[in-house]
C-alpha cells in the first residue's frame, strides 16, 4: 500500500524545470516517475501545470498535499483505481486543473513502484510473460523545425534500421550512419555545421527538405546499409501551416499540393514512415496520402494526442496506419493502455515516443517492450536522455533473449 507520495522540481534535457514524483510503500519500496515536455505540442494535449516563471512549484505542492492525501493507503497494484482518482481530482477534460504533467509523473511512479514491490521488471508487469519482441527504433538523426536553430521546416529526419538480427545490431548500425552523417556535413559545409538539436540529431543550417534527405540518404548508402535501413520524417506540419497554406522550402503550398509534395519525396527516397504530414485537423488529407503511399506508414501524433476520441475518428476515416503514443499527451497510464488496445484492435502500428524535453527516466523503453509496440521513437543514438532508453532495451534484449521485430514488419 502507498505510504507517501512526494513531488520534486527537477531538470529536463533543455534545462527547463519539470516534475518528478516519488511513491513509497509501507513495505519500504519506492520508485519515481518524471514528466517529459514537448515543444511542438498538439493543441488537444493534456495541459501542463506551470508557474508563471516556468517552474512547477504549484504542481509539486499539489502532489505533496492533494494527491498524497487522496492516494495514501491505496493498493499500489491497483493502477486503474489510482488513475481514476487522479482523473476525479482533476475533473477537467484536458487535465488543466492539477496538470497532465502532475498526473503522468504520479501514474508512472505508481506503476514502477508496483512492479518493484513484486520484484519484477516494469515491462513484465505491463506485458506479462508473453513478451517476445524488441521494437524497431526510429532514430531522429537530423533535427529541424522547433527543435533546431536552422530553417528546415520538417522537424525530424529519421533512420529506421529494420533488417537486422537484433536490436543491438540495428542500433549500432545507426551509430555508424550518425557518425557518417557528421563526417559528410563536415566535408560539405564545415565542422561548425555539426551542432546538435534538442533530440541529439545534427541541425545543419539548411533550408530545403531535399538537402536534408540527401544528406541522410547519402550517409545510409556510404555506410553500406542501403536496403536495410529506411528513412522516416516527422513533418510536425502544424508548425508551418497557417490559414490554409503550408510554407516550406521557401515556397507556399496548398494542402492538395502538399499531397504531391510528399508523394514525390516518397518516390525519390525510401520513406517508410511519415508523421504529421498535415495539420492536426486535416483527417481527410492524411487518409488521401495514406491511400496513395502504400509502402509508407503515415502516422498521427498531434493528430491524435494519444486520445481515443481522435483515434476513433482516424480509424473511421482511415487517416493513418500508425499512431504515436506519448503518455504525457493524455496524462495517465491507464488511458494510455486503453489507447494502445484500441490501436491494436484496428491494426494501427504503435510508436511509443519520448518528448523533445526528456529526462533520464527510461520508463518508455519498458512501456514499449511491455505493450509490444512496433516502434520506439526516442531521438538520436546520442545524449544521455535518449541513450538511456535505447540502453535499457539492450539490457532487456540480453537478459530475456527477446527477438528483434524488424524483419517481421
Ligand atoms: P515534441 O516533439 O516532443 O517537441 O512535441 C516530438 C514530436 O513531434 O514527435
Ligand atoms: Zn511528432
Amino acid at each position: 500500500r502507498i505510504k507517501k507520495i512526494r513531488g520534486y522540481q527537477v531538470l529536463d534535457s533543455r534545462g527547463n524545470r519539470t516534475i518528478r514524483v516519488k511513491v513509497e510503500t509501507y513495505g519500504g519500496v519506492s520508485d519515481f516517475g518524471d514528466a517529459p515536455a514537448g515543444a511542438s505540442k498538439g493543441t488537444r494535449e493534456a495541459v501542463e501545470l506551470r508557474d508563471k516563471d516556468g517552474g512547477v512549484t504549484e504542481a509539486v505542492r499539489i502532489v505533496d498535499s492533494v494527491i498524497n492525501d487522496a492516494l495514501r493507503d491505496f493498493d499500489v497494484l491497483n493502477q486503474l483505481a489510482v488513475d481514476r482518482t487522479l482523473l476525479k481530482l482533476d475533473g477537467t477534460v484536458n487535465k488543466s486543473r492539477i496538470g497532465g504533467n502532475t498526473t503522468i509523473a504520479t501514474s508512472i511512479a505508481v506503476l514502477k513502484t508496483a512492479a518493484k514491490s513484486l520484484n519484477i521488471e516494469y515491462f513484465r508487469y505491463i506485458g506479462g510473460p508473453k513478451t517476445r519482441y524488441t521494437p524497431i527504433p526510429l532514430l531522429n538523426i537530423l533535427n529541424g523545425g522547433l527543435h533546431a536553430g536552422n530553417m528546415l521546416k520538417i522537424q525530424e529526419f529519421i533512420i529506421i534500421p529494420k533488417d537486422f538480427d537484433s536490436f543491438s545490431d540495428a542500433l549500432f548500425a545507426s551509430t555508424t550512419i550518425y557518425k557518417k552523417l557528421k563526417d559528410l556535413i563536415t566535408e560539405r559545409y564545415g565542422k561548425i555545421y555539426t551542432a546538435l538539436g534538442d533530440e541529439g540529431g545534427v541541425s545543419p543550417p539548411l533550408e530545403k527538405t531535399r538537402d536534408a534527405l540527401d544528406l541522410v540518404y547519402t550517409a545510409i548508402k556510404n555506410s553500406g546499409y542501403e536496403g536495410q535501413v529506411y528513412i522516416g520524417m516527422d513533418a510536425a506540419s502544424s508548425d508551418f501551416y497557417n490559414d490554409g497554406v503550408y510554407e516550406i522550402d521557401g515556397k507556399k503550398y496548398s494542402p492538395d499540393e502538399m499531397i504531391d509534395y510528399y508523394a514525390n519525396l516518397a518516390n525519390e527516397y525510401p520513406i517508410l514512415y511519415l508523421e504529421d504530414p498535415f495539420n492536426e485537423n486535416d483527417f481527410d488529407r492524411f487518409a488521401t496520402l495514406q491511400s496513395k503511399l502504400k509502402n509508407t506508414i503515415v502516422t498521427g501524433d498531434d493528430l491524435y494526442t494519444t486520445n481515443v476520441e481522435y483515434l476513433k475518428k482516424g480509424i473511421e476515416k482511415k487517416s493513418t496506419t500508425g499512431t504515436i503514443v506519448k503518455p504525457n499527451q493524455i496524462g495517465t497510464l491507464s488511458e494510455t493502455f486503453d489507447y494502445i488496445e484500441l490501436a491494436k484492435k484496428n491494426s494501427i502500428k504503435i510508436i511509443v515516443s519520448h518528448r523533445s524535453g526528456e529526462t533520464e527516466d527510461h520508463f518508455i523503453a519498458d512501456l514499449a517492450v511491455g505493450v509490444q509496440s512496433d516502434f520506439i521513437k526516442t531521438g538520436a543514438p546520442a545524449r544521455g536522455e535518449r541513450t538511456s532508453k535505447y540502453n535499457r532495451i539492450i539490457e532487456i534484449e540480453r537478459d530475456y533473449g527477446l527477438e528483434y521485430y524488424g524483419k517481421r514488419l
